[in-house]
């Protein structure tokens, strides 16, 4: 029997199984665009544990198994009884004998771990304080849909601007899965810790890539991928507005002159979401023709339907090309079989 998989940190992952993930997210959303609803996730149900509040990885993950022919549970605080009258522990195991597969979005990294540790079956990390890893793979998925002319992802520069927050820790970590040059672009005191930044310089010497960090802007010259994310820092250690314009601004914020910077005329701007416009980004950029950041919004369902099919698959587990290419025949057999969910037949 294969071991159960559980998505709580790219690093996991091989390149090969994040670039099948992000081929198989994108086969996917093609055929929907087609009209197709291939019933990937049909009878499964997912667990979606909120500590915090969410826009796009809730409703993102919640469209993706409707789409897909599951069905995906709100779990907010007050809504069951973990935190409540139930611990961690005896939660995980009722919802793993439930559900097919658990989403948990927490305060603390440890508490999407002691999900994962006690539940049978696959749980994703909807964010903690130490990363984001549905994001990752939705911001990989989205630079792939928008390589400069000749490119691969391995030929290409993302730097991250501002503040090392756990979007930037899962930044950092795939792109030196992938094999990119990854940046950060930032203030002492608000720079990758040391620990992180040496695993990820590791992960990205095996793959052909690189990692460093820097509050020199010379940092940004040759960037493919511009990304940014809020300043404001992370749940009880928020900083005030006050305070965070006094650490970033204006060295920091993402406009126009920032862009030109990076001397690339084809410079792209991705930014996770959701934006404190006038702070870590202008209008000027976000809602610039060259802001991708929309396009990433979209892929979260992308990332989360790849992230399901692949959990809830085990014969696809530790992809190799050989199982990618079977696993296209047979996709390709689903989809001509398949009837659209979404038509009256
Ligand atoms: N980027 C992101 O995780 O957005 P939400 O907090 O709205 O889910």
């Amino acid at each position: 029997m294969t071991a159960k998989r559980d998505f709580i940190d790219t690093p996991t992952y091989t390149q090969e199984e994040i670039q099948f993930m992000i081929d198989l997210g994108l086969r996917i959303k093609e055929s929907i665009k087609n009209g197709y609803y291939p019933p990937l996730l049909k009878n499964k149900s997912l667990g979606m544990i909120f500590e915090q509040t969410s826009t796009r990885t809730r409703n993102s993950a919640e469209a993706a198994m409707t789409e897909l022919g599951g069905h995906a549970l709100y779990l907010a605080p007050g809504q069951i009884q973990l935190g409540g009258h139930e611990s961690i522990e005896d939660t995980a195991h009722v919802l793993g004998r439930l559900l097919d597969i658990i989403g948990a979005r927490v305060n603390r990294h440890q508490e999407v771990e002691d999900v994962a540790k006690f539940s049978k079956v696959p749980v994703v990390n909807f964010m903690s304080d130490q990363s984001h890893p549905t994001q990752a793979l939705a911001d990989v998925t989205t630079m792939e849909e928008h390589l400069p002319a000749g490119k691969a992802l391995q030929d290409c520069k993302v730097v991250f601007v501002g503040d090392a927050t756990q979007v930037c820790v899962s930044t950092m970590f795939i792109a030196a899965q992938m094999g990119m040059t990854f940046a950060q672009f930032g203030p002492k005191g608000y720079q990758v810790h040391d620990d992180l930044l040496n695993q990820a310089k590791e992960i990205a010497a095996e793959n052909g890539g690189s990692v460093s960090v820097s509050d020199d802007e010379a940092i940004l010259e040759g960037a493919d991928f511009i990304y940014t994310d809020v300043w404001y820092g992370l749940y009880d250690d928020e900083l005030p507005k006050e305070k965070r314009m006094e650490i970033f601004y204006p060295k920091y914020q993402v406009n126009p002159e920032l862009m030109a910077k990076t001397n690339n005329p084809n410079v792209k701007f991705l930014h996770c979401l959701p934006a404190t416009r006038g702070e870590e980004v202008t209008d000027s950029v976000i809602d610039a023709d060259y802001s991708i950041c929309w396009d990433q919004a979209e892929n979260r369902k992308t990332a989360m339907r790849a992230i399901f099919v692949y959990l809830l698959n085990p014969s696809l587990n530790y992809a190799t090309k050989e199982v990618a290419a079977k696993y296209q025949a047979e996709f390709d057999l689903m989809l001509r079989n398949a009837p659209d969910s979404r038509k009256d037949n």
